[in-house]
């Protein structure tokens, strides 16, 4: 099936930066997938539970079941998987994840799903014309350190900005928190956003924002925000 509302776009300066990271991305992930093959460690997490754990922090925001939902960086498309196992599959599943392994592996899983599109997509090369999806989810995007925290809120804001405007009704993302508990050592590799700077920024995009700074470390503490759309 054919996305309407989306092209390719020309490329500034600013996209080339960010094209750098994507590769860099890409990269990573591959290096994981030889060693890890089809398995949550190749995703950067430690464990399913964990996860899911995650994945369920989700479901207190709104009700997949009714809903077309995009998944950015959807990495195996597990996302679908557990809600399908929670009686909540959404309307439609769009998965788009930039590294071609993570697709086609998705693609396997779900070869006979007529609910399910997943497509190869860097979301820095996308700009949006028209929603493609009610929902949008964006879990782990976000994490990789670019030892210069301007570049990382510069970055995770585009990202969110592009993101919110894919979707119709609210985008729920997710980040490692400056409020770091005390028995997990602080990772070089991962970058720790500070919710009060990540919420006012994303006040600029609409009023309506909830922050969800109360769910368990899995190991580390991590926090969600849901941007929603004015109606
Ligand atoms: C930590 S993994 C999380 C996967 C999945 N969301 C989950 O929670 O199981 C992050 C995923 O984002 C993907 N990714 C990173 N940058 C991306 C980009 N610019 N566009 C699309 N996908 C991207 C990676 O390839 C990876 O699969």
């Amino acid at each position: 099936m054919k996305l309407m509302g989306l092209r390719k776009r020309r490329f500034n300066e600013m996209d080339l930066l960010f094209k750098n990271i994507s590769e860099q991305a890409v990269e990573r992930y591959n290096h994981r997938y030889q060693k890890h093959g089809f398995n949550v460690l190749s995703l950067g997490w430690g464990s399913v539970e964990q996860q899911e754990y995650r994945f369920s922090q989700t479901l207190s925001q709104y009700d997949p079941s009714t809903k077309a939902l995009l998944d950015i960086g959807c990495g195996f498309a597990d996302y679908y998987d557990y809600l399908k196992r929670q009686n909540c599959k959404p309307e439609r599943y769009i998965g788009w994840d930039i590294n071609h392994h993570f697709i086609a592996k998705a693609q396997e899983r779900y070869i006979e799903d007529s609910r399910v599109i997943l497509q190869e997509n860097d979301l820095v090369d996308l700009e949006c014309q028209a929603p493609l999806a009610d929902v949008g989810i964006m879990l782990g995007l976000l994490n990789y350190n670019l030892k210069d925290p301007i570049k990382n809120y510069n970055y995770s804001m585009q990202m969110i900005a592009k993101a919110f405007g894919l979707v119709k009704e609210m985008l729920i993302v997710d980040f490692l928190s400056v409020h770091k508990i005390q028995e997990y050592p602080e990772e070089d590799f991962v970058f720790y956003h500070d919710p009060a700077l990540i919420l006012e920024e994303a006040l600029k995009l609409t009023p309506l924002v909830q922050l969800k700074h109360d769910y368990l470390p899995i190991p580390q503490r991590e926090f969600m925000l849901v941007l929603k759309k004015c109606l």
